[in-house]
């Protein structure tokens, strides 16, 4: 088939390397002139694991081309897949401004079959809006499906290719049967390819992602009682994960969600709440409770240090929102360093791939170091992102070359136990906080 994605971001350049890959003939287009000189020679602006790859293997077979010319890309398409960033508004709702442009700029060069899909996540009833737009300029019922998204970063050409369900809404049938087509050579495994209404499609990304969210702030919360109240919620987590009702998933306790997804998705759900006179009760409170959640390193370190870190030395490993991506949006990792900084504390900082990110936010207001380096005389090490590097570093090392050995544990990558044989002070999530700096004396593991 030949396709054009329009909005050349994380969505919109997977979904069109996905789609060129099992071999139709895919156009990205983009307004951003840059972006797109760029995307020709073979550069990706984004760091997403396979996708530089997956975009030149492409490119270089022929089926995978870019450009700014809507019209020529939109003229020969025979399903049009919209993936412009619908950004939070000032009010928490989704700012639609860039789709509308877009589906004006599309509707001179429709051709008569094609099918627009909106990938993006949009508020429910987009869908319908479109739908009525298009019939406006063109005169004519067009085709508007909605076929939502739910690519993690880090993995997302996996969860491309390897989907738990592909969701379509469609006011049509035969327009199910267009996607599935296109969709069958990632649906081998048996995984369902679900059709329903373009209302309940839009509506199946916000509350998947409504119920993500929640189970982070739930388990956030009963951590915090945890650490209250006396107990583990390591140990309260694989007490309550054997029932199948409520699994293991997502219940790992921690700084609190950022990203691109869950803090938008969960205001712009609640909005929409608020616009049919609903007041979502649950929402507010899960984004209160991570709102909360993203102080609960700087609670520890003001309970330990005081408030005023004048003199004091932080390390701070991890400032992507999580492993395997360069992305800082709503970075829980930002909240504290902008906390330790305002307190007169010096941060010395490592992430795998999100120092450029943080630098061109942050400037030189904080020092970039590789990751041993970072711990150089820090009186403390903060630990916001779960990345591979932090699992088992040299601990006698850190010893050596900490001022302090006390570490704040935000994602619980360490045993509480070794920690303390290891002679560390040790703070984490929903854990009683240990303090080895006595048995130091008494000899290391
Ligand atoms: C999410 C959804 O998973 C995806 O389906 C949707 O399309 C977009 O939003 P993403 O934002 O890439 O994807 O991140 P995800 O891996 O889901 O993690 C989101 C946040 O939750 C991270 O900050 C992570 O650290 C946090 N998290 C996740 C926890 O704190 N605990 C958990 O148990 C799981």
């Amino acid at each position: 088939m030949k396709i054009a994605v329009i909005g050349s971001g994380y969505v919109g350049l997977v979904t069109g390397a996905c789609f060129a890959d099992s071999g139709n003939d895919v156009t990205c287009i983009d307004i951003d002139a840059k972006k797109i000189e760029a995307l020709k020679k073979g550069e990706v602006p984004i760091f997403e694991p396979g996708l530089a790859e997956l975009v030149e293997h492409n490119a270089e077979a022929g089926r995978l081309t870019f450009t700014t010319d809507t019209a020529a890309g939109v003229a020969p398409a025979d399903v049009i897949y919209l993936a412009v960033g619908t950004p939070q508004g000032d009010d928490g709702s989704a700012n639609l401004s860039a789709m509308w442009s877009v589906v004006k700029a599309i509707a001179p060069h429709l051709r008569e079959d094609a099918v627009v899909v909106t990938k993006s996540t949009v508020p429910v009833g987009t869908n319908a809006r479109i739908f009525a737009m298009l019939k406006e300029f063109t005169g004519r019922e067009c085709d508007v499906a909605s076929n939502p998204e739910f690519l993690k970063e880090g993995a997302a050409i996996e969860d491309f290719m390897k989907p738990d369900r592909v969701v379509v809404g469609v006011r049509r049938p035969e327009v199910a049967e267009i996607l599935q087509q296109l969709y069958s050579p990632f649906l081998r495994t048996e995984k369902p390819f679900i059709v329903m209404s373009p209302q309940s499609a839009e509506m199946t990304k916000y509350v998947a992602n409504a119920l993500l969210a929640t189970k982070i702030s739930f388990i956030n919360e009963m951590a915090n009682l945890c650490e209250r109240m006396g107990g583990d919620i390591n140990d309260v987590r694989r007490g309550i994960g054997h029932d199948s009702r409520i699994g293991f998933s997502f219940l790992f306790p921690g700084v609190g969600y950022g990203g691109s997804c869950f803090p938008k998705d969960v205001r712009a759900l609640t909005a929409m709440s608020g616009e049919h006179g609903c007041t979502p009760a649950m929402l507010l409170a899960v984004d209160e409770v991570n709102e909360r959640q993203k102080s609960v390193l700087s609670e520890k370190l003001a309970a330990h240090f005081g408030d005023d870190l004048a003199g004091k030395t932080i390390a701070v490993w991890g400032l992507a929102f999580k492993p395997r991506t360069d992305d800082i949006r709503e970075a829980p990792a930002l909240v504290l360093i902008r906390w330790l900084l305002e307190r007169g504390a010096k941060v010395r900082a490592h992430d795998p791939e999100a120092i450029d990110n943080v630098r061109a936010e942050l400037g030189d207001a904080i020092a970039y170091c590789r990751r041993m380096e970072a711990l150089e005389g820090a009186d403390a090490l903060c630990i916001l992102t779960e990345w591979k590097d932090y699992h088992s570093p040299d601990f006698a090392e850190m010893l050596h070359v900490m001022n302090q050995p006390v570490v704040f544990d935000g994602r619980n990558l360490y045993e509480s136990e070794r920690m303390r044989r290891r002679g560390f002070c040790y703070h984490s999530i929903g854990r009683p906080p240990v303090d080895g700096r006595k048995a130091k004396q008494g000899g290391r593991e």
